[in-house]
């Protein structure tokens, strides 16, 4: 017997070392009220699964700052963080694992209120099985509901419903049962196999971990053996099998093996298996594993295939069996757990991390957010932290999925923001969208060059930059005069003029300005497609937003003029107003004022709009445009 707490590191070396052991990964959910430390406490406790040192510290550290007047506090047995102790909250994930002789368990323990609803899903992503803890003498609560849905959520789909605090209500049973049974009704809706309710006292240990005198009535398992017996595997190894390649293992040319953890079903030698994004097919040669060739492995090993025909695979792809294959496409409808303080904003674009495949992506449209409190549906257009959302994602190039429900593994994915590389939201994936299955390229026989050519000129873009009134569309209406009488092809786009038309339905909030640009950028692209210089004059606040503008082009295509002309002066010259409108508060979200503008960090070209005359200013970018060969 053992139990230790620590790192995702130490989990993982934690699991090398037992790995014949069967495991049991659960979440418990509840709040300090509700007992959830006292409970971990407790298990730990009385199936001995403590070190003398820690025994020693938690006698000492009852006696100090316990809240059961110097009686040993079964909270404190997680040591959790020093905030927790301090605030009587838990703040953050903790994992703990310990052993049986007939199971090891991870247990994570995670905050109970709702700002913490993300770290309650990175806690529960990959638990088998969820401790749901009520107070007695409370019942089924709002918080209940919330745990229990985001349980669902994340595929959990067997609860120990831990009516705790049972000495409190004198061991009764009637109170025991309408609780079991309001909570069964409410729960139909969440898709659970099994919910087994079970009357327990952490605090005084009834049910815990033995029989309990107290409650005769109750003739169930306790929490404990309850938690050795559960079947939590059954369908893993009949399941379709996933092998998503973390790397292609070539120590020599003779050898070529596809590395990486099973993440669904069992594989033999001699099985069919198909890479689903080129639909190339071939036979297991080898099963090769640290312990030398097998003939079988199953979900959760970590193995090396050889197949018996040269397929092309790589780091990413997801070798599957013949039947069930995955889905291979660019769109699919997912729930999103939203992680980040920075709201979601839903053109723009992000970094998916699905299995072992990573590109960009975008919300292509956001359908509403799911009130996690009472399970209503309400429109949305932007997720904050903690809010969860049904959505349809577009991403840059198809990736192998299945949905959540299937796999766990291959069905879920992180948001990560490019440039923070912060990861900003967890998703799991509902179904692909086969919407673009019969939407086809249509090859056309006359492309940009040649349009461009009939011109006389190279398409492209210059694309400029800064605050309202830095001078931007002087100086663009300027550059588009002196390119028209050279003789030049061009169209300009301002901000102004393209917001009566096309991007009239938008405001100016962060979001509304990154879909302004993603159209404007999506608008741009097909005028260089049609041979003309384009000029293009927005604020474009967000340099997220100007990369994505400048990917949709070839290299050398897109110019970035930053019309570099400080706060102060702009303010001052207050050409249309809106300065001052914006500084009485009579308009939100001004840029510069309530609203960010993100400097460019490499613009081709920076205007310093305060010493610069707009004349001056457009030669200035002629010239470039000239020494650059691109008119
Ligand atoms: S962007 O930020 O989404 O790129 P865009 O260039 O289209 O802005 O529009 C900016 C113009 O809208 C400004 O020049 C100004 O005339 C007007 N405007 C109205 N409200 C605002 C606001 N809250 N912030 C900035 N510009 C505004």
């Amino acid at each position: 017997m053992n139990q230790l707490s620590g790192t995702q590191a130490e989990i993982d070396a934690y699991l090398k070392a037992q790995e014949e052991k069967d495991l049991l990964r659960f979440i418990t959910c509840g709040s300090v009220d509700d007992g959830k430390s006292t409970f971990i406490g407790r298990l730990l406790w009385d199936s001995k699964l403590l070190f003398e040192d820690q025994l020693a510290t938690l006698t000492a550290e009852s006696k100090r700052i316990g809240t059961q007047n110097g009686e040993i506090d079964y909270a404190l047995l997680l040591d959790g963080l020093q905030a927790e102790r301090e605030q009587g909250i838990t703040i953050d994930v903790a994992y703990r694992f310990f052993a049986t002789d007939k199971r090891k368990f991870i247990v994570a323990d995670t905050p109970g209120h709702e700002q913490y609803t993300r770290n309650m899903v990175t806690g529960a992503s990959t638990a088998d099985l969820a401790v749901i803890l009520i107070d007695a003498r409370k019942g089924v609560l709002i918080q209940t509901q919330r745990h229990s849905y985001l349980t669902s959520l994340l595929g959990i789909r067997k609860i120990v419903l831990a009516v705790n605090k049972m000495d409190l209500v004198d061991y009764g049973e009637a109170v025991f049962e309408k609780i079991r049974k309001d909570y069964v009704k409410f729960a139909e809706q969440l898709g659970f196999t099994d919910i087994t309710a079970i009357p327990v006292s952490a605090l005084k240990g009834d049910n815990m971990i033995g029989e309990s005198a107290n409650m005769p009535w109750y003739k169930g398992p306790s929490v404990l053996s309850h938690l050795e017996t559960v079947n939590v595997r059954e369908e893993e190894a009949e399941r379709p099998f996933r092998l998503p390649v973390q790397w292609v293992n070539r120590p020599n040319l003779d050898f070529r093996g596809f590395s990486g953890t099973i993440a669904g079903g069992t594989v033999r030698v001699g099985d069919g298996v198909v890479e689903p994004a080129s639909g190339q097919t071939s036979k297991v040669a080898r099963i090769v594993t640290f312990d030398g060739d097998r003939q079988e492995a199953v979900t959760g090993q970590a193995v090396t295939l050889t197949l018996e025909d040269e397929i092309d695979i790589s780091r990413g792809n997801i070798l599957s069996g013949l039947q069930n294959r995955p889905a291979n496409a660019d769109q699919f409808e997912a729930k999103l757990v939203w992680m980040h303080s920075d709201p979601l904003l839903p053109g723009r674009n992000y970094l998916i991390k699905l299995a072992t495949g990573t590109t960009a992506a975008k919300i292509s449209s956001l359908k509403y957010k799911v009130n996690v409190n009472t399970l209503e549906h309400t429109a949305t257009k932007t997720l904050e932290l903690n809010e969860i959302g049904i959505c349809n994602l577009a991403l840059d190039k198809a990736l192998t999925f299945d949905p959540y429900t299937e796999n766990h593994t291959t069905g879920s994915f992180i948001l990560v923001d490019r440039f923070s590389n912060a990861t900003v939201a967890a998703g799991t994936i509902d179904f692909a969208l086969r919407r673009a299955d019969n939407i086809h390229w249509q090859s056309v026989d006359i492309h940009k060059e040649a349009r461009a050519e009939q011109k006389g000129q190279k398409a492209s873009v210059l694309w400029f930059t800064g605050l309202s009134g830095s001078g931007k569309s002087t100086i663009a209406n300027l550059v588009e005069k002196k390119l028209h009488s050279m003789g030049k092809h061009t169209y300009l786009l301002d901000g102004d003029n393209v917001r009566h038309g096309l991007n009239k339905d938008l405001g100016f909030t962060d979001a509304d300005r990154v879909e302004n640009i993603r159209r404007v950028g999506e608008t741009a692209r097909l005028m260089v497609d049609a041979g003309l210089i384009t000029l293009v004059s927005f604020i474009s606040p967000f340099r997220s937003e100007r990369q994505m503008a400048r990917s949709l082009l070839e290299e050398g295509e897109f110019l970035e003029v930053f019309v570099d002309t400080p706060l102060e002066i702009c303010e001052q010259r207050d050409i249309k107003g809106l300065y001052k409108k914006a500084r009485a508060g009579e308009i939100k979200n001004f840029t510069g004022i309530s609203s960010d503008y993100e400097q460019p960090e490499n613009a081709e070209i920076i205007i310093d709009g305060a010493k610069t005359a707009p004349e001056e200013a457009a030669d200035q970018i002629i010239r470039t445009l000239q020494d650059r060969g691109m008119i």
